[in-house]
C-alpha cells in the first residue's frame, strides 16, 4: 500500500513502511535538502517542511499522516523566493555549516506575509530550531534582509570568504547561497541510494540493514530522553587560598549534523567533516573507517549513520576541570585525563600546574574548540582583571588571534577581534557572534548529566544540552581589526574572551554552568 500525496507540486505514492515522513523524503524520494539532526526526537528543526502550508517537523510526522495532503520542502519553494532567502543567509553570514539552515528557511518563509516580521517574532518562530554555529543574530538579520534582496548574486569574493570560514571552523568549508540551501556536501546526502545502512549496535559493533529504519530496529535503538538528574562535577578544586576557583562538567559539542560517512568496496570513505569540522569535535570520528571496513566486508556500498543518541553516548565531550588560580596566573588545574590536554594548557598558561585525573565518564577530546587551554586562559584573563573588573578581558589564542570582550548594558556582548587579514567581514563577524553564543552557553547553561557510577550520559536529547535559543541570546557587537598579518583563527579567542568576560560580569561563580538549576535541572552536584 502506498501513501499518495503531493510533494513540491508533483504526485508521489511511496510505500507505507510505518516510518516517518522524513525517512521517506530523504531515502525513498531523494529529497536530501531536508536534514536529519535528531530524529525521531523532533527537537532541532532541521527537518522542517510545510504540510498544507504549515511548518511541521518531518521526523515526528508519520508518513501516513500526509496522505492526500501537500508537502513542500525547500526544493519546492518558489524559485525566486528560495533564491532570495539563500542570498540573504549568505549576505548576512546566517549559515555556516548550513545543516540547520534549510529547516530554518522553511520556518521563516512560512512567516512571509505576516504583518510584523520584527526580531521578536522571528526569534519566537525559531523556538523550534537549534543552530550550533551562528549565534542566531545573523539569522534575525537575514529575516529582515530577505525582503530587500533579489536572488541575483553579489560580487562578493566567496573564495576569500570560504578561506576565512575554513580558518575559523578548522575544516574545509564553502560559503555561498548553495550552502544555505542545504548543499554543503554532507556525507549522508551524497551516499548512493542502494547503499546498505549501518548504525552502532550498542555493543561496539554495527547493525546493518537495507534502510535506516531496518538498521535501527535491529540495533534496538535507544530512545533519546532528557533526564531530571542534576549535573555532576566530577573533580574537586585543589585545596588552597585561591583568588579564583572554577569547576566545570562535561559539555556536549552538539554539532547538528550527526557523524556519517559512506564508502564503496575498495574505495575512499566520505569525510565526516563535510562543510566544517564541528569546531574540532569530529576530528576523530570513527564513521569513515567503519564505512570502509563494512563496505569491504560486505561487498556493497555502506552508509554509516550515527543517531543523536549514539553521538551523545559515544562522542567526545569537553573535559571537566576543577582549578584554583591566583591573580598572577599561577595555580593548579585538574582536568579529566585527555590525550594532549596538558600540552594545550601549558602552551597558554605556563603558570598553571596540570593534574590529569582519571574520572568515570564519556570520552573527552583535546580537539574540541578551546578544550583545556580555553579554561586555563579564562582563569588567567579573569585573574588579570581582578583589580578592575570594568576593563575588557583580553585573550590571545594559540593561533595568535586576539580578542577583547566585555559585557555592556542589557547583557550586550562587546567584542573586538584581531586575527590578520579579515578576508571576509561577513564570515568573520558571523563566527565571532557564533563564538560569543557558544561562550555564553558554556558559562551559563551547557552541560550534560552523566551517571557518576557508570559514566554513561543520562541526557540523550539535543534539547538537554543547554544550547541557548534565539530568544535567550543578547545582541553581540563585533569590531574587526586588521593587524596586517596573515589570516589566523580569531573566533576561538573570542570564545574564551567572552566566556571570561561573562564570568567576571556574573561575579565569578565557582561552578559552570552557572544557571543550570534555573533551566529545569535538579540541583547541580
Ligand atoms: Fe546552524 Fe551550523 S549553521 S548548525
Amino acid at each position: 500500500m502506498g501513501v499518495a500525496f503531493t510533494l513540491d507540486g508533483r504526485a508521489v505514492d511511496p510505500p507505507d513502511d510505518g516510518g516517518s515522513l522524513l525517512e521517506t523524503l530523504r531515502h525513498r524520494l531523494g529529497v536530501r535538502t531536508t536534514k536529519d539532526g535528531c530524529s525521531p526526537q523532533g527537537q532541532c528543526g532541521c527537518c522542517t517542511v510545510w504540510v498544507d502550508g504549515t511548518p511541521r517537523v518531518a521526523c515526528v510526522t508519520p508518513l501516513r499522516r500526509v496522505a492526500g495532503r501537500s508537502v513542500t520542502t525547500l526544493e519546492g519553494l518558489d524559485a525566486s523566493r528560495r533564491g532570495a532567502w539563500a542570498e540573504a543567509f549568505s549576505a548576512t553570514g546566517a549559515s555556516q555549516c548550513g545543516y540547520c539552515t534549510p529547516g530554518i528557511i522553511m520556518r521563516l518563509a512560512g512567516l512571509e506575509g505576516a504583518k510584523r516580521l520584527d526580531d521578536a517574532s522571528v526569534a519566537s518562530a525559531l523556538v523550534a530550531h537549534l543552530c550550533r554555529c551562528t549565534g542566531w543574530q545573523t539569522i534575525l538579520e537575514a529575516a529582515q534582509a530577505t525582503s530587500q534582496l533579489s536572488d541575483r548574486p553579489t560580487g562578493r569574493d566567496l573564495e576569500a570568504a570560504a578561506w576565512r570560514a575554513t580558518i575559523e571552523g578548522g575544516a574545509r568549508q564553502r560559503v555561498g547561497p548553495a550552502i544555505a540551501l542545504g548543499q554543503g556536501g554532507f556525507a549522508d546526502d551524497t551516499a548512493p541510494p542502494d547503499a546498505l545502512v549501518a548504525v552502532p549496535d550498542g555493543r561496539g559493533g554495527w547493525a546493518v540493514g537495507d534502510t535506516l529504519a531496518e538498521a535501527r530496529t535491529s540495533a534496538g535503538k535507544v530512545q533519546g530522553r532528557r533526564s531530571t538528574v542534576g549535573l555532576h562535577h566530577p573533580l574537586e578544586i585543589p585545596p588552597g587560598g585561591w583568588d579564583l576557583s572554577l569547576r566545570t562538567t562535561w559539555v556536549e559539542p552538539a554539532y547538528l549534523e550527526t557523524d556519517a560517512s559512506w564508502c564503496r568496496p575498495g574505495g575512499e570513505p566520505a569525510t565526516a567533516l563535510a562543510n566544517g569540522g564541528a569546531f574540532g569535535a569530529k576530528v576523530g570520528s570513527g564513521a569513515p573507517a567503519a564505512a570502509r571496513r563494512l563496505a569491504d566486508q560486505l561487498g556493497r556500498p555502506v552508509r554509516v549513520v550515527l543517531s543523536r543518541e549514539d553521538v551523545v553516548r559515544t562522542g567526545p565531550k569537553r573535559p571537566p576541570v576543577a582549578a584554583g588560580a591566583m591573580a598572577d596566573g599561577s595555580g593548579i588545574i585538574r582536568v579529566a585525563r585527555t590525550p594532549g590536554i596538558a600540552a594545550a594548557v601549558a602552551g597558554t598558561a605556563p603558570g598553571l600546574v596540570v593534574e590529569e585525573v582519571d574520572v568515570v565518564g564519556p570520552p573527552t577530546s583535546a580537539s574540541i574548540r578551546g578544550a583545556g587551554w580555553g579554561e586555563a586562559a579564562v582563569l588567567v584573563a579573569a585573574g588579570a582583571g581582578l583589580d578592575d573588573p570594568s576593563t575588557p578581558i583580553r585573550v590571545t589564542a594559540p593561533s595568535g588571534g586576539q580578542a577583547e570582550a566585555w559585557v555592556g548594558s542589557d547583557d550586550r556582548l562587546q567584542v573586538r577581534v584581531s586575527c590578520g587579514e579579515p578576508l571576509d567581514q561577513v564570515v568573520l563577524r558571523s563566527y565571532c557572534i557564533g563564538a560569543a553564543h557558544m561562550a555564553l552557553g558554556w558559562v551559563r547553561s551547557e552541560g550534560i548529566a552523566v551517571d557518576p557510577a557508570t559514566g554513561v550520559p543520562h541526557d540523550l536529547t539535543i534539547r538537554s544540552f543547554g544550547i541557548l535559543g534565539a530568544r535567550e541570546m543578547p545582541k553581540v557587537e563585533v569590531e574587526i581589526g586588521d593587524d596586517g598579518g596573515p589570516p589566523v583563527n580569531g573566533s576561538d579567542a573570542v570564545l574564551v574572551a567572552v566566556a571570561a568576560a561573562v564570568w567576571v560580569h556574573d561575579g565569578l561563580p565557582v561552578q559552570w554552568p552557572t544557571m543550570a538549576p534555573a533551566r529545569g535541572r535538579g540541583a547541580a552536584t
